[in-house]
C-alpha cells in the first residue's frame, strides 16, 4: 500500500516537473545525501519532531510519507514494518524517534556492574531524577532488579524505556532467552532488545527477536558491538532494520567513521563507556582539554563529555550508583558546546578501546 502510494507520488511529481520543463533526475543517492545533510545539522539543538512519547508505527509511516524529500525509506520488502525517518535528536523533548516508530530518551542510565539492592536504588534514583532510559543485559545479572525499580516507580510503564540484551551463549535457544528476559524484568514488554555482540547463531537469534516483535513481546530491535563490516554482512540477512546500534564511544575512542555510516542507515547510535568505563574514568575525567571547556561552561567534565556525545547524535547511558552523579548526568540541556569546542574534543581521539567487543 505504502509502495503504491510512493509510486503514485513519484509519477505525479515527474508529470508536474516535466510540465514545468524542469525535470531533473531524483536518485536514491541524492535522497540519501539530503538525508545525511539533515542528519549532519543536528548539533544546534533545533526541534525537528513534535510527537507524543509513544507512537503507533502507522503515525510514523504517515509522517515519513509526508516528508519524503528529507527522509528516506530504505526498506520496502514485503512483511518489513521498518520505517526510516529523521533520527535527529529533539533537544526539547530529549528524545529521538526510532525507525520502529517509538520514541526513546537520548540520555539514560547504564547498569553494568550494578546488582541487587544497589541496582534497584540506582535505577530508582535515576527514575526519580527524570531518567527514563535504562540499559541492562542478561549478562549484568540484574534484569530482576531493573524490573523491580521500574514496577515500583509509580511512573507509567509507557514513559519508561528499558533496553536489554541477549548474550551469544543464548543464541542457540533465543526463544527461551527472550522468555527468560521477559520473566526476569516482569514489566509486560521489552522496549528494546539487542544482540550483545556478534557470535554463532546471531542471525537466527535476531529472527527470533523479530518474531517476538510480531507477537508484541518486544517493541524495537538493535545490535551492540556491530561495526561497518559486521553490519554490511548482517543487515541483508534480516527483515527488521535495527533501530539502534550500541557501541563503545568516548573521547579516546570516537568511532568517527562508524557513526555516520550507521546514521545514514536511519539507525540511532548509542555509546557505551561514555566516561571511559570503570577503571578508565580517572584519566578521561581529568583530561586537560575537556577540563578547560568544562570550566568555561561552569559544568563538570562528565557533563561536557555527555553533551559532546549528544551533539554528535550519540545517545548516552552513563553508569552510576552515586545519586549526585546520577543527577549531574541529567543536567545536559542548559549549555551548548561551540563548534570549536566540539573540534577540540574530536581531536582527542586516539583509537583507544577500553573493552574487547
Ligand atoms: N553493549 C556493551 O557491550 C556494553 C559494554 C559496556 C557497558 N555497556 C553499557 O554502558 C553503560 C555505561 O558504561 P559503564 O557504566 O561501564 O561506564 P561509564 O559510564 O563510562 O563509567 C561509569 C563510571 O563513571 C562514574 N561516573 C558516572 N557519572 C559520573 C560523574 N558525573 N562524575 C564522575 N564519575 C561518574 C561511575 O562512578 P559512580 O558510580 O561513583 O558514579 C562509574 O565508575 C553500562 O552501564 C552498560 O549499561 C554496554
Amino acid at each position: 500500500m505504502k509502495r503504491l502510494f510512493n509510486l503514485m507520488l513519484a509519477v505525479l511529481l515527474m508529470v508536474a516537473l516535466s510540465a514545468c520543463g524542469k525535470q531533473e533526475g531524483y536518485s536514491t543517492d541524492e535522497a540519501a545525501e539530503q538525508y545525511g545533510q539533515a542528519e549532519g545539522t543536528e548539533t544546534t539543538g533545533q526541534i525537528k519532531q513534535e510527537q507524543p512519547a509513544t507512537l503507533a508505527v502507522t503515525q510514523t509511516e504517515m509522517q515519513t510519507e509526508n516528508n519524503l524529500t528529507n527522509s528516506e525509506e530504505k526498506q520496502t520488502e514485503e512483511g518489513d514494518n521498518t520505517v526510516t525517518g529523521d533520527i535527529s535528536f529533539n533537544f526539547e523533548t530529549k528524545t529521538v524517534l526510532l525507525n520502529s516508530g517509538y520514541e526513546m530518551p537520548i540520555y539514560g542510565i547504564g547498569t553494568y556492574s550494578l546488582t541487587g539492592g544497589t541496582c534497584v536504588e540506582s535505577v530508582t534514583t535515576a527514575l526519580n531524577s527524570g531518567v527514563h532510559l535504562i540499559d541492562t543485559a542478561y549478562m549484568y545479572h540484574n534484569e530482576e532488579s531493573v524490573g523491580e525499580a521500574v514496577r515500583n516507580s509509580g511512573i507509567p510503564r509507557e514513559e519508561i524505556f528499558v533496553i536489554t540484551k541477549l548474550y551469544p551463549n543464548q543464541f542457540s535457544n533465543p526463544e527461551a532467552a527472550i522468555e527468560e528476559a521477559l520473566a526476569k524484568l516482569d514489566i509486560d514488554y521489552i522496549d528494546m532488545m539487542l544482540l550483545h555482540h556478534p557470535g554463532a547463531g546471531d542471525v537466527e537469534a535476531y529472527h527470533a527477536m523479530e518474531k517476538a516483535v510480531a507477537d508484541g513481546k518486544i517493541r524495537s530491535l538493535g545490535l551492540s558491538n556491530w561495526y561497518v563490516e559486521e553490519l554490511e554482512k548482517f543487515l541483508p540477512q534480516i527483515n527488521i532494520t535495527p533501530a539502534l546500534v550500541q557501541n563503545e564511544i568516548h573521547p579516546y575512542y570516537q568511532e568517527n567513521d562508524v557513526i555516520p555510516y550507521i546514521h545514514n542507515l536511519g539507525i540511532v547510535v548509542q555509546g557505551w563507556y561514555p566516561l571511559g568505563g570503570r577503571g578508565y574514568t580517572a584519566e578521561l575525567l581529568s583530561d586537560e582539554v575537556i577540563s578547560q571547556i568544562a570550566v568555561a561552561h561552569g559544568k563538570s567534565v562528565a557533563q561536557v563529555i555527555l553533551r559532546w556525545n549528544l551533539q554528535k547524535g550519540v545517545v548516552v547511558i552513563p553508569g552510576s550508583s552515586n545519586p549526585e552523579h546520577i543527577q549531574e548526568n541529567t543536567e545536559l540541556f542548559d549549555f551548548e558546546l561551540t563548534e570549536d569546542e566540539m573540534a577540540q574534543i574530536n581531536a582527542l581521539d586516539r583509537g583507544e578501546k577500553h573493552d574487547w567487543y
